[in-house]
């Protein structure tokens, strides 16, 4: 038996705790692996190399992923899906273990009902991902990004500032509620509520009126303000996403402008997907990968291994095709409790 293994998408804190565990339960069961390099990529070109025990000693703690990610997406290209499924019969892979976020679990789940036998593994900091509670390199990027709203507040407080600092995550505001809830900030706006610039200038001006000294904005890259454009249009990628930022940068401005009070902009961006993962996604990714092997050895193909209620299942991938997966309303309400 040979199973392949590739990471596409945005990487994120815990891919290599999934590549290790795929390695590990693989050779348990006597199969062999191959790593395709750079995402889907790597199909379209035979970009691979084999995996034992050796190659993935000690990466359970590194950041990033050993077999490199690109944004490809074989059905933007003519004749790619094709070229995948010709290139995986080259290569003999029995099976495929395709972990990434919502794009390449997409072209997974496309890949399937054309004979691919595919198991997917979820992924992203965004956490916006349906089907599963949660995403591996979700509580990573919410650890650092709360370690460094901490930080901030310090230097904020310092010179009676307000600090706006802004978090990935697209058009999900998982990151900036669950950082913003976690963190204290005076005030999170996420992409799922839409705001008024008027409205924000005099919460933060009332605030400072009853006599706090510094403020923390902390705002989704994905949140819109009506009559600003943002984003670069001109930068989109094969799934047709803009290249987000810049929401930051623009509330500073007219936060200073309104409440008279000096503003900054802190964008935390990559820095929060980097690094060592937290012990949580560690756990997670291999109990993820345990299962996406597992359903390997069952014959059980088309799907996605997932976290429901603390247990690991799984789902078809067909289920994720189209689908976002928003903030919820208990958490929205937490937002508007305490981070407003
Ligand atoms: O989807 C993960 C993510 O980190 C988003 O939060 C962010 O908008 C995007 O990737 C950035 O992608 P890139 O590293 O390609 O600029």
């Amino acid at each position: 038996m040979k199973v392949g293994i590739l990471t596409g998408g945005g990487d994120c804190a815990g891919l290599n705790a999934v590549i290790r565990a795929v390695v590990r339960k693989s050779e348990q069961f006597g199969y062999q692996v191959i790593g395709i390099r750079h995402g889907w990529a790597g199909l379209l070109t035979v970009d691979t190399i084999p995996l034992t025990w050796t190659d993935v000693h000690n990466i359970v703690n590194l950041g990033g992923t050993i077999l490199h990610t690109t944004r490809t997406n074989p059905f933007s290209r003519k004749d790619g899906p094709a070229a995948v499924l010709a290139n995986v019969k080259k290569l003999g892979l029995d099976a495929l273990v395709a972990v990434g976020g919502e794009d390449t679990l997409r072209v997974a789940a496309k890949l399937a009902p054309m004979g691919l036998k595919v198991v997917g593994v979820p992924k992203t900091i965004d956490n916006d991902i349906v089907a599963t509670d949660v995403t591996f390199g979700f509580d990573s990027a919410v650890n650092v990004t709360v370690e460094a709203i901490d930080r901030i507040l310090t230097t904020g407080e310092s010179h009676d500032r307000i600090m706006v600092v802004e978090v990935m995550g697209m058009e999900a505001g998982w990151l900036a509620a669950y950082a913003g809830v976690a963190s204290g900030a005076n005030l999170t706006l996420v992409p799922e509520e839409p705001f008024d610039l008027d409205d924000v200038a005099s919460l933060l001006r009332k605030r400072h009126d009853q006599g706090a000294t510094a403020s923390v904005v902390v705002v989704g890259e994905g949140c819109r303000l009506r009559g600003y454009s943002l984003g670069d249009p001109a930068k989109v990628d094969e799934f047709g996403h803009i290249r987000q930022g810049g929401i930051a940068e623009l509330l500073a401005r007219e936060i200073e402008k309104r409440t008279k009070i000096e503003s900054r902009a802190v964008v935390l961006g990559h820095v929060v997907r980097g690094g060592a993962p937290s012990a949580y996604d560690r756990i997670l990714a291999t109990r993820l990968a345990v299962a996406a092997v597992q359903a390997i050895k069952n014959g059980e193909f088309g799907v996605m291994v997932c976290l429901r209620a603390n247990a690991i299942t799984s789902v078809p991938l067909s289920e994720i095709l189209d689908k976002t997966k928003n903030l919820d309303e208990e958490t929205l309400s937490l937002v508007k409790d305490f981070c407003r």
